[in-house]
């Protein structure tokens, strides 16, 4: 009789032991599903075209920083610019039938393709072309970044 209430205790005792961990295990996994809804609705996309387009317009004011600017210096970010360009509407699905995104967009190309076409070929012409590309950022930020 005496060891009766012991084991009534001890079983209740396991009982919230295993509530206590399903509860753990339960919140454990909500917090990991929680955060896979807070990635899953922002798309990493749209900044890492940014990102990219960012760190060559660096590149290139580096280059010109460091007095390197033959067409061998500046045109691989020029090119990289150029195809980062093509994904704009694919990063902006939301903007992509607006009208001064497309004109934005059209710009930046352009003035990219031209320099292509005639790559700059001393630093001066880089400058040049850095200021462009510049100014084509600024352009479609001023109407589009939040
Ligand atoms: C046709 C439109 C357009 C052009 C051209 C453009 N951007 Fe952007 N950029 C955007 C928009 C829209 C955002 C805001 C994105 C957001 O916050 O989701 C942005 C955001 C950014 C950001 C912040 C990204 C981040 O991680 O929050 C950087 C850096 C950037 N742009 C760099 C550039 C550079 C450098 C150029 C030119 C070489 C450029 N952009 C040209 C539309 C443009």
């Amino acid at each position: 009789m005496a060891s009766q209430p012991a084991t009534k205790k001890s079983s209740a005792a396991s009982r919230y032991l295993f509530l206590f961990l399903v509860g753990l295990v339960v919140g454990a996994v909500a917090a990991v599903m929680a955060m896979r809804a807070l990635q899953a609705r922002h798309d990493p996309f749209p900044d890492s075209v940014m990102n990219v387009m960012a760190r060559h317009s660096g590149l290139l004011s580096d280059k010109i920083k460091q007095n390197r600017c033959a067409a061998t210096d500046t045109v691989p970010h020029v090119r990289t610019l150029r195809a980062m360009a093509n994904d704009l509407e694919m990063a902006f699905p939301g903007l992509a039938d607006d009208k001064r995104f497309q004109g934005h967009t059209s710009q930046f190309r352009a003035d990219l393709d031209s320099a292509l076409a005639t790559p700059p070929t001393d630093c001066a012409g880089a400058e040049a072309l850095l200021k462009q590309v510049g100014t084509d950022c600024k352009a479609c930020h001023q109407d589009f970044r939040g």
